[in-house]
């Protein structure tokens, strides 16, 4: 058990902001990161659509025999699915107890912004509530994030005036902290923190469910004892993925890169 390897998915790029920071503290890992390009975004597909494809996505894991899943996806993070933190017997973890967890004991009123399925569903409402009830949880989807970082295309000033068009509402309301719920918005930290009041603490819940992780193979005594990699597998066009991915890996590079299809 212990020598098998990890998988980590998301819609595409995101998730890697979570790679970076597993990476980071268990580089003695083996990784298998899973980038479903072809049904990117997430963000707005029907509850019935993303079930199903997040389904082949945990068969495929199934297959490869990973030990752990690690949902670096907060949209996908919302289906009950993926509430039971467990599917044919593999563990999962998922980046929004990660993010929930990270909220300060102070914050009054909190910002969560993500993409549209997951500010339509009650599952931050609902673990927010159960952590403290006397936050006031404020949601703001931004649809059309996830796919400009995605096309990587836009200058500067064109992300700012994105971000602004959907943030900068908030420097006039009362808002201690904010939640990246979406782990493609790290990509964008600088033009968020801009956008948002200077006082306005920002989280990114990455580190703190890499440091989940860890602390799970420790528990369990699963960490690896052989040699680690790092693969990534695209159910989009292979060369893409692997030239826009090389833009966001921190000090690694994956040893091999599939193009997959997974479709049932
Ligand atoms: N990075 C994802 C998330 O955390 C998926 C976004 C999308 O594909 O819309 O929600």
């Amino acid at each position: 058990m212990n020598n098998l390897p990890i998988g980590v998915f998301d819609s595409g790029l995101g998730g890697l902001t979570v790679l970076n920071e597993l990476v980071k503290i268990l580089p003695e890992e083996k990784f298998i990161y899973l980038a479903d390009l072809k049904y990117s975004p997430y963000g707005e597909k029907s509850e019935q659509e993303l079930e199903h494809i997040v389904k082949r996505i945990l068969k495929y894991f199934v297959e490869k025999q990973v030990k752990l899943i690690v949902v670096a996806c907060n949209t996908a993070s919302t289906l009950d699915l993926i509430k039971k933190n467990e599917y044919e017997g593999i563990p999962i973890l998922n980046v929004i107890d990660a993010a929930v967890d990270v909220v300060d004991d102070e914050v009054k009123d909190l910002l969560l912004i993500a993409t549209k399925k997951t500010t339509e569903s009650s599952t931050y409402d609902e673990k927010i509530k159960i952590k403290n009830p006397n936050i006031k949880l404020t949601k703001q989807a931004c649809p059309k994030f996830v796919p400009a970082i995605e096309a990587g295309d836009l200058s500067d000033e064109d992300i700012q005036d994105m971000v602004d068009q959907y943030l900068a509402k908030y420097r006039e309301k009362k808002i201690d902290a904010a939640i990246l719920g979406c782990t493609h918005y790290p990509l964008w930290y600088n033009f968020i923190e801009k956008s948002l009041n200077p006082q306005v603490k920002i989280y990114n819940p990455a580190q703190n469910l890499a440091l989940k992780v860890k602390e799970f193979l420790e528990k369990e005594n699963f960490t690896n004892k052989d040699d680690s990699y790092k693969i990534a597998v695209s159910t989009g066009i292979k060369e893409e993925f692997e030239k826009k991915s090389k833009k966001i890996l921190k000090n690694y590079k994956f040893d091999k890169v599939e193009e997959i299809n997974i479709d049932f």
